[in-house]
């Protein structure tokens, strides 16, 4: 929660109980949330009715809290069946914010998409502060610099972002993206579309669907290319429930030219560029790779601000007349929710526990 939206949550009819020191990293003191009307306390989930977060409590606060509490988190279902089975039998109403369904009427509660929006923005300027010139074209008395060329593979909300704030950096910027409705979203930016011989593969939900390794290995062959003539390269490919793509091999990398720059922002989930590390920079040929580790908290400020208005959305459509009482004939809420009144609601991580609800 930041402080501007404090208020949101108090005139629902809520009283807000703050972490002591839960807003330090995105610089909110603890005077700024009682100024905004909240109180801050050590012990904020002794009473709590609902507990938001960014992160899943861990297993110990979870057991501490009473059944019936209800939690809204980042809550990623299939790294955390321990979590989710001590959520179901300790009966708390768990949401995960990574599940609400991306329909026009959740866009406003989509944390994927606003979380998305800043890790595409930090590729690129990591990208620009890494490369040593300039992404824009300089035509001056001493002559003209060329502007730098940027790759960007996987054009969903984050690679987007990427290309638009390449683009207004001055770069040239190519991107690829295996869904077909993308080439026309890339081309809306400014930047080109890369058009490989292939078939796309659309999924369910506006998602990419998986590759097969055949296929992988051809999109590899053609996109070598592109990315050897590239000054700077930013991965940002994923499948939903699947480790990240690999797109990008070492040979790849080696071809580019000395002083190029690899910003790897599906690293933590596999990533997409071989040899990628998440939180370090490291080198593969010419190129310095650096790989992303948890993105959006390094622009804590607007990540956290975005953040909160999801969640305020959220417990908005959840609230009614003061308290919270999620509408189970909502889909947004069947959608999101994890656990419930003892029992396992989301299907695919009830089918990860072996079917016991
Ligand atoms: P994501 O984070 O799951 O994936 C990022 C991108 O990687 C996607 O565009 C995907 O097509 C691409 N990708 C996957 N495999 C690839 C490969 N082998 N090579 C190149 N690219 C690959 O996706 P994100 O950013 O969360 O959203 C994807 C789409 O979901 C959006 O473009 C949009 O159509 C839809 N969406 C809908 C929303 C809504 O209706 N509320 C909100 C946000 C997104």
């Amino acid at each position: 929660m930041v402080p501007e939206l404090v208020g949101k949550l108090t005139a629902l009819g809520y009283e807000v109980v703050v972490e002591t020191g839960a807003g330090a990293g995105a610089l909110h003191s603890d005077e700024d949330y009682v100024a905004a009307g909240a109180t801050v306390s050590e012990q904020a989930l002794d009473d709590a009715a609902v507990i938001v977060s960014v992160q899943p409590l861990e297993v110990p606060a979870v057991r501490r809290l009473r059944a019936g509490t209800a939690t809204v988190s980042f809550l990623p279902t299939g790294q955390s069946l321990d979590l989710v089975a001590d959520l179901r039998d300790c009966g708390i109403t768990a949401f995960a914010m990574e599940l609400v369904p991306r329909i026009s009427r959740a866009q406003s509660m989509d944390a994927l998409s606003s979380q998305s929006l800043v890790s595409g923005y930090r590729c690129a300027i990591v990208a620009a502060g890494l490369l040593r010139r300039f992404f824009p074209l300089n035509m001056t008395a001493a002559g003209t610099v060329p502007p730098a060329e940027v790759v960007v593979l996987g054009a969903g909300v984050a690679g987007l972002q990427a290309i638009a704030t390449s683009k207004r950096l001055g770069a040239v910027v190519k991107a690829y993206d295996v869904r077909a409705a993308a080439a026309e979203e890339i081309r809306s930016m400014g930047a080109q579309a890369i058009e490989l011989d292939l078939e796309t593969l659309e999924g369910a939900g506006g998602y990419a669907r998986e590759m097969t390794a055949d296929r992988a290995q051809r999109q590899r062959e053609l996109l070598a290319p592109y990315i050897a003539s590239a000054d700077a390269l930013i991965t940002t490919a994923a499948v939903p429930g699947r480790q990240a793509p690999m797109l990008v091999t070492r040979e790849m990398v080696e071809q580019m030219s000395p002083g190029s720059v690899v910003v790897d922002l599906a690293a933590e989930s596999g990533g997409n560029v071989e040899g990628s590390r998440p939180g370090e920079v490291v080198r593969v040929g010419n190129a310095q790779v650096w790989g992303g580790a948890n993105v959006p908290s390094q622009m804590p400020g607007p990540a956290s601000r975005l953040y909160a208005q999801n969640i305020v959305n959220l417990v908005t459509l959840m609230t009614h007349e003061g308290a919270f009482a999620p509408d189970f004939e909502d889909e947004i809420v069947t959608g999101s929710c994890v656990t419930h009144d003892g029992r396992v609601l989301h299907g695919p991580t009830l089918a990860l526990l072996g079917g016991t609800p």
